[in-house]
C-alpha cells in the first residue's frame, strides 16, 4: 500500500532534516485564534512565508543542491519565474555552487533581482515557463550543468518533508494537514512522513479552480496535462503533476478539495488583516480551503502558509477588493459636467460624508459618451457601509448620478 518511492522518500527525510535545519528556519507553529473561531476547530499556522527566501521551496533545493554538491558537481541550472528560483539560487551560494536560473522575459523585477541577490546567473528567455525550461535544458547540456526539477525529484520531496518532522515535534495530536498542490512535491514529501509516523492523521490536498491537475490526474488514473487559467495562487499553476509524485498522492492523500480565486484573495486578506500574516496566492490556499467551509475541521488542523512572495502590485487588488467586500471601502462611478469646478463639488460631497478618498480617475473619452462630459470612479475609504447611501443621495441632490459598482 505504501509506494515504494515514498519510503525513499522518507529515508532520504532524515538527511534533508540535518542540511536543512543548518541552513533554513525552523519556522514557527502558531495557533490562530481568529481562524480557529472562523472554522470550529484548534488551526495552527505553519509559517513557512517567514522561511529564508521567503517560501518552503529553500527546503527542497537545498537538500537536492547538497547532494550535487557531494557528488562533485559545480554547477545547477533550474527553470522557473518564483520560489524554486530563489530557492535553487540560495542552496547553490550556501554550497558555493554556480546556479544559472532561465526566467521567462515576463518574471517580475522583484523576483529577478531577488534571485540575482543569492549570487544566481539570470537568464532571460521566452514569454512563459516551457520556453524557460526549454533554454534551461540547453544550457544544461552544453555549459556540463546539472538541471534541478521543481518537485519530481526524491531529493527535492525529501527536502519538502522536513516540514512534516518540525510540525510533528511542534504538536503532539495532529487530525489533519491542509497541504497546497502544484507539481506535488510538497504534498509528497509531507505525506511520505506524516502517513508513515502518524497514519491517523489526515492529509488534504488543495489546488486552485483555474489549475486542478492533480484531482484530475487521479480521477483518470494517470498524469494527465491540463491547460491551467492564470490564479492568483500563480505557485500552484502546474499543467501535469510529476510522474513520482503522482505515484505518492494518488495512493496517499486523504482528499483534494479547489478553491476559487475569490476564496484565495478573502484568504490572503484575512491572513494580513487579522493574523498580521503576508501570504502569498499559494500560501493562503490551505487557509482558503479551510475558510470556505470544504473541509470538515475537526481538532487540531494545522495549514500550511507555504510562502510570503507576493507582487505589490497583486497585494494592493488583493486588498482593496477585500476592503469593497468588508464594507470598508466602496467604489462610485458616475457622470459629471466636464467644466471647472465639477470634480471638486462632487469630491466635497464625500467628503462631508467623512469618506477618505482614495483614488480617482477622470476619464474622459469612453464609449457613449459625449464631449460636454466625463466618468469619474473614485475609490473611497468609508467609516460605515450606511454612509454610502447618504452619499449617493447627497450627489443626486447636486445633480449628478453616481452608483457603487464595487
Ligand atoms: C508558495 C508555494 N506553495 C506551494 C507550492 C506547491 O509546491 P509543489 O509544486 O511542490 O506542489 C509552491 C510551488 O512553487 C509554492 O511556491
Amino acid at each position: 500500500m505504501f509506494p515504494e518511492i515514498a519510503n525513499e522518500v522518507f529515508s532520504r527525510s532524515k538527511e534533508a532534516l540535518e542540511i536543512v535545519s543548518k541552513y533554513a528556519h525552523r519556522t514557527p507553529l502558531e495557533r490562530s485564534n481568529t481562524i480557529s473561531k472562523m472554522v470550529g476547530a484548534n488551526v495552527y499556522l505553519k509559517l513557512e512565508n517567514l522561511q529564508k527566501t521567503g517560501a518552503f521551496k529553500v527546503r527542497g533545493a537545498l537538500y537536492k543542491v547538497y547532494k550535487l554538491h557531494q557528488q562533485g558537481v559545480k554547477g545547477v541550472v533550474a527553470a522557473s519565474a518564483g520560489n524554486h528560483a530563489q530557492g535553487v539560487a540560495y542552496g547553490a551560494s550556501v554550497f558555493g555552487m554556480r546556479a544559472v536560473i532561465v526566467m521567462p522575459e515576463t518574471a517580475s523585477i522583484a523576483k529577478v533581482e531577488a534571485t540575482r541577490g543569492y549570487g544566481a546567473e539570470v537568464v532571460l528567455y521566452g514569454a512563459v515557463y516551457d520556453d524557460a525550461e526549454r533554454k534551461a535544458r540547453e544550457i544544461a547540456e552544453k555549459e556540463g550543468l546539472v538541471m534541478v526539477h521543481p518537485f519530481n525529484d526524491v531529493d527535492i520531496m525529501a527536502g519538502q518533508a522536513t516540514i512534516a518532522w518540525e510540525v510533528l515535534e511542534q504538536l503532539k495530536e495532529i487530525d489533519a494537514v491542509i497541504v497546497p498542490i502544484g507539481g506535488g512535491g510538497l504534498a509528497s514529501g509531507i505525506l511520505s512522513v506524516i502517513k508513515k509516523v502518524s497514519p491517523k492523521t489526515k492529509v488534504i490536498g488543495v489546488e486552485p479552480e483555474a489549475a486542478p491537475k492533480m484531482l484530475t490526474s487521479i480521477k483518470e488514473g494517470k498524469p494527465v496535462t491540463i491547460e491551467p487559467k492564470p490564479s492568483l495562487a500563480d505557485g500552484l499553476v502546474t499543467k501535469r503533476p510529476g510522474d513520482l509524485t503522482f505515484e505518492i498522492v494518488s495512493k496517499l492523500i486523504d482528499d483534494i478539495v479547489t478553491v476559487s480565486e475569490r476564496e484565495i484573495a478573502h484568504a490572503i486578506y484575512i491572513l494580513l488583516e487579522r493574523c498580521k500574516l503576508l501570504a502569498e496566492g499559494a500560501g493562503a490556499a490551505s487557509v482558503a480551503a479551510l475558510l470556505s467551509g470544504k473541509i470538515d475541521a475537526k481538532g487540531n488542523v494545522v495549514a500550511l502558509v507555504t510562502g510570503g512572495n507576493i507582487d505589490i502590485t497583486v497585494l494592493h487588488r488583493v486588498l482593496i477588493e477585500g476592503m469593497c467586500e468588508s464594507g470598508r471601502v466602496t467604489i462610485l462611478r458616475g457622470v459629471v459636467p466636464d467644466v471647472p469646478g465639477s470634480l471638486s463639488r462632487v469630491l466635497s460631497v464625500i467628503a462631508r460624508s467623512r469618506g477618505n478618498v482614495l483614488e480617482v480617475k477622470h476619464l474622459r473619452h469612453s464609449p457613449g459618451l459625449d464631449p460636454w462630459h466625463a466618468v469619474v470612479e473614485i475609490i473611497v475609504e468609508v467609516p460605515s457601509k450606511d454612509v454610502v447611501q447618504r452619499m449617493l443621495r447627497d450627489l443626486e441632490a447636486m445633480g449628478v448620478q453616481f452608483n457603487e459598482v464595487g
